[in-house]
């Protein structure tokens, strides 16, 4: 692993955050656009499509997603208190990797389609739906923020051939100060 060590750095593999559910926000919260904007910048410095409050050390039930190539801001969302209420279809034979596992990509099953139930800073309910990669990645993130991740979702062998991997990842994660 030779990835330079950024800051703010994310939270990696073994870090006991990682496996935290997070909180629920309670409105109203004076912070919250400034929150979802550091970790949008947070993600963009990693080159990633989603981040998880507990990935940046926080504790708040907050993620952020954007899959548009462009880092286009019309594309970016932010998931307060995320609940998924519907699932649909199934896509498979995509790599999912993420940014507190570097280096692992794993063929992930995901719903194809997934409906959310979210909240907007203000506090206000809103219901999307959304599909394919930006449906795969909403998932993903409402994982982090419920203390799971993507690899425990594997096929039990897949997950076995993970074992050394993962146990090196821990161990480097400790001796840079990454968890
Ligand atoms: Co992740």
């Amino acid at each position: 692993m030779s990835e330079e060590k950024k800051n703010p750095p994310i939270k990696v593999y073994g870090d006991r955050i990682l496996r935290q559910k997070c909180e629920e926000v309670v409105f109203p919260r004076e912070d919250l656009a400034q929150v979802a904007a550091s970790m949008f910048l947070i993600m963009y410095g990693y080159n990633g499509i989603g981040l998880a409050a507990n990935q940046a050390g926080l504790t708040d039930k907050i993620a952020v997603v954007n899959v548009s190539p462009t880092k286009s801001e019309d594309e970016q969302i932010t998931l307060i208190n995320p609940v998924v209420t519907w699932v649909e279809g199934e896509q498979n034979d995509i790599l999912e990797g993420c940014l507190s596992i570097p280096g692992i990509w794993e063929k992930r099953k995901r719903p194809m389609s997934c409906t959310v139930d979210n909240y907007d800073f203000e506090g206000n309910k809103h219901t999307f739906t959304t599909t394919g990669l930006e449906a795969r990645a909403v998932l993903h993130e409402i994982d982090h923020l419920n203390g799971e991740l993507f690899i425990d979702g594997l096929p039990s062998v897949q997950k076995a051939m993970l074992e050394g991997k993962l146990k090196k990842i821990s161990r480097w994660a400790k001796k840079n100060k990454l968890r």
